[in-house]
């Protein structure tokens, strides 16, 4: 099948390289000149395991190509996916539809009738029943297919989804759709059929989901810190319960990125528009839980050093938000690097792949080039995104170049007795 890809971030660029690796003719589009030169030279603007690969792969066969037109996306194609992002709006918690609003306005300027329009945005709930209006108007369909990628596995999770799920009001729109996605529905993915609010709220309800999970570990994590209980110990005995499940109880620094804070948060604006905020009032909670664990890291590093940072020296190993990323939106870890720069440390910064992004929205906190010179004089190390190179860090290694053996453990993965045993102070969110 042909078929166009609006947006080409993290959720389009996926989207076009799987499609294709379905066997699909795939045109991506994006306003960015840039982006498309680099996306049609088969690179990748951004860090995402196996998707540079899989662009190459399609490019170099012709299967997939790139253009900043979307007069030719709908004269090469009837389908059409929008996976154009919708961030925080500036000064308010609900999202940004800036994006998707003109991605369609073009979009239906020029669609062919008959065509199929798929929305893969995360919006709020109520928006495809508004798009759908203008996009029959323009003599197509519409149909919500929400993402539940995750950075990091986006490509594996985009070929091998959990589930697909499609809202529509029409049932040949519907059937187009699924014929595109034939090999994953075949491969017995299951496939759950709704109405566009549903569709909308699956999204935005299975995020909330998982930040529900990781606040309610952190919040115990708190009660361990004032009990001297210990908090991973407490996770892995409760998700031994199979109606609990282990996943998402990693106690630590808590979440960020570009998806889970600001959708829990557009998903409480959009329930005080709807007058239901009490439903999702919880979620406040959640949010406040989850940045209280930063502030929490915060105080920790003080006590490292020894109730001041005024001349010290702090190592922040981790820039991204999560390893294998280097996305750094709404960072936990440069968040806390932050605060510890203003209140007085000189904060050296460390992370495999994020550095980029990092010293383009934080140019005031100082970066090395390795693990072992951001901690080089350190007083305090902190572990602050779990990248593979962090967990094999040797204590001896560091414990060469540092001027105080701090070590804290924001992600709850080293081993406090190897650490402890080379005669570091080892500390841990939620951990005695
Ligand atoms: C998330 C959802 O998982 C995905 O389905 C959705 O489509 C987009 O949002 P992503 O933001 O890529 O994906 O990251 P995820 O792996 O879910 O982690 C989110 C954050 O939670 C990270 O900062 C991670 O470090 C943190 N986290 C995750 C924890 O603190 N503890 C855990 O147990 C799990």
């Amino acid at each position: 099948m042909k078929m166009s890809v609006i947006g080409t971030g993290y959720l389009g660029a996926t989207h076009a390289g799987a499609m294709a690796e379905l066997g699909h003719e795939v045109l991506g589009v994006d306003v960015d000149e840039n982006k498309v030169a680099l996306l049609a030279s088969g690179q990748v603007p951004f860090f995402e395991p196996g998707l540079p690969e899989l662009l190459s792969k399609h490019v170099t066969s012709g299967a997939l190509r790139f253009t900043t037109s979307v007069q030719e996306a709908t004269a090469f194609a009837d389908l059409h996916f929008v996976c154009v992002g919708t961030p925080q709006r500036s000064g308010s918690n609900a999202a940004d539809l800036t994006y998707v609003n003109d991605a369609f306005r073009s979009l239906l300027q020029h669609v062919r009738p008959g065509a199929v329009v798929v929305g893969k945005s995360t919006v709020p709930v109520g928006t495809a029943g508004a798009l759908a209006v203008d996009v029959r108007a323009a003599g197509a369909q519409l149909v919500w297919n929400p993402e539940f990628l995750r950075e990091g596995f986006a490509v594996e999770d985009t070929l091998r989804p959990d589930r697909l799920v499609m809202g529509a009001e029409d049932d040949a729109a519907l059937t187009t759709l699924q014929q595109a996605y034939a090999p994953i529905l075949a491969a017995g993915t299951p496939l759950v059929i709704t109405d566009f609010a549903t569709a909308e709220l699956v999204k935005v309800a299975a995020n909330s989901f998982l930040a529900t999970k990781i606040s309610f570990i952190n919040a115990m994590a708190e009660i361990c810190e004032t009990t001297g209980a210990d908090v991973t110990q407490l996770a892995t005995a409760i998700g031994h319960d199979d109606r609990i499940g282990p996943k998402f109880l990693r106690a630590g620094l808590g979440f960020g990125g570009g998806c889970l804070p600001k959708d829990i948060r557009a998903f409480m604006a959009r329930a005080e528009e709807l007058g239901v905020d009490q439903a999702v009032s919880f979620l406040k909670n959640i949010d406040d839980i989850n940045l209280r664990r930063r502030a929490r890291t915060v105080d920790l590093a003080l006590e490292m050093c020894a109730g001041s940072f005024a001349g010290r020296r702090v190592a922040v190993l981790g820039a991204a938000f999560k390893p294998d990323s280097d996305d750094i939106r709404d960072s936990p870890a440069l968040d806390v690097a932050d605060a510890i720069q203003r209140g007085g440390a000189a904060v050296h910064v460390y992370d495999p792949q994020a550095m980029g992004n990092a010293k383009n929205v934080h140019p005031t906190l100082a970066y090395s080039s390795s693990a072992l010179e951001a901690c080089d004089g350190a007083d305090a190390v902190l572990h602050l995104t779990e990248w593979r190179e962090f967990r094999e860090l040797r204590p001896a290694d560091l414990a060469a170049v540092v001027r105080q053996r701090n070590i804290l453990d924001g992600r709850s993965i080293l081993d406090a007795a190897t650490w402890r045993d080379a005669g570091w102070q080892f500390r841990a969110l939620g951990r005695p």
